[in-house]
């Protein structure tokens, strides 16, 4: 990058590891750490800014775009930027940016979680035994050795679940339109179209990004396809596997159970709520990068784009 970015101010505004706001102020940059802002106070706000900095919970929309004149940089500290409205922000000329690597670990290591739990129905049997019960027949589970994992969006996060649940005795299938065969036959998932993947799975995982192509992968189109009482399990972005169609698979018993970290509505209400409270559902609040680790990575790595954007270095995550 042949220019520097003027970075004099950068406001964050969700709940970020300290780390980030250090670093920024060690490079001689004004932070100001300012949570949980209504979109009144952020509005009020963002015009003091030149920079930036979110999780999920703040929604960068275009009023909030439009409103920071001063904004040259926004930056995600994690994977998704659906929160960001990219359009609104590139017309006004302002760099988007994230974090693609730094939860990936955390992320795959949740999703396996939720898989294996799915199997042995753990956070039912525990909440049982919290109520004094020991119901043995009722918690009867699968194996996981044997049975086939279809992995639909084969990138960071999708190759190393399959890494993971391959130890287990898994076969993995997947699909992604933009991975070829024999990349995908590298991490041992046999690569195949959708409407061959969905017969053949035991447990189906999504790890793409929510976009007019992932919205209802799974619906009432494509569940009718697939095994009966099929595992669905959701840390990707909510909306990927439709709700009402998932709610609808589990009351006929088309699906047999799915654990779901993310959701249409965060906090769920409505129909994401009503998954929510479903018996064969597992859910958890968008927990999968919520590791030491990977927010420790995350927070990091955007401080440092950020310098590195002030410093006129090339630039990482745009
Ligand atoms: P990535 O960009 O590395 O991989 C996404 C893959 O999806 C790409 O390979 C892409 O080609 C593929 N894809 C795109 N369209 C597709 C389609 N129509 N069908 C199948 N595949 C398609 O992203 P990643 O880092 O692996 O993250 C995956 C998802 O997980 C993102 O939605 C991200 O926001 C989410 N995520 C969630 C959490 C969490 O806390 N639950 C944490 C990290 C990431
Ligand atoms: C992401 O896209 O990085 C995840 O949703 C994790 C987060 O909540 O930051």
């Amino acid at each position: 990058m042949a220019f520097s970015l003027d970075l004099k101010r950068v406001l964050i505004s969700d709940s970020v590891d300290s780390c980030c706001k250090t670093i920024l102020q060690t490079n001689g940059i004004v932070v100001d750490l300012k949570t949980k802002l209504t979109k009144e106070e952020l509005l009020a706000e963002i015009p003091n800014y030149d920079g930036l900095i979110v999780r999920s919970a703040t929604k960068v929309t275009a009023d909030v775009i439009k409103a920071g004149n001063k904004l040259k940089i926004i930056g995600r500290a994690g994977t998704g930027v659906d929160n960001i409205d990219i359009p609104a922000a590139s017309l006004q000329g302002i760099i988007v940016m994230n974090t693609p690597g730094g939860n990936t670990l955390s992320a795959a290591e949740h999703t396996c979680v939720l898989i294996s739990t799915l199997a042995r129905h753990i956070p039912q049997a525990a909440a049982s035994m919290k109520e004094g019960k020991w119901d043995r027949k009722k918690y009867m589970g699968s194996e996981l050795f044997g049975k086939t994992l279809a992995i639909v969006g084969l990138g960071r996060i999708g190759r190393e679940v399959a890494h993971r649940m391959q130890s287990y005795g898994m076969t993995t299938i997947g699909y992604d339109p933009l991975v070829p065969a024999d990349e995908a036959a590298k991490f041992n998932i046999e690569w195949m179209e959708l409407d061959q993947l969905w017969p053949k799975a035991d447990y189906i995982t999504v790890h793409t990004p929510l976009i007019p192509q992932t919205r209802g992968l799974l619906s009432d189109k494509t569940f009718p396809l697939c095994k009966k009482g099929v595992y669905v399990v959701n840390c990707a972005r909510g909306g990927i596997i439709d709700e009402a169609s998932l709610l609808r698979s589990l009351e006929s018993g088309q699906c047999g159970g799915a654990a779901l970290d993310v959701y249409e509505t965060e906090p769920p209400t409505g129909v994401s709520g009503q998954l929510v409270q479903h018996p064969n559902v597992i859910a958890c609040p968008h927990l999968g990068a919520s590791t030491v680790e990977a927010q420790t990575r995350v927070a990091k790595e955007i401080a440092e784009q950020f310098v590195d954007a002030a410093q006129g270095k090339s630039l990482f995550g745009v």
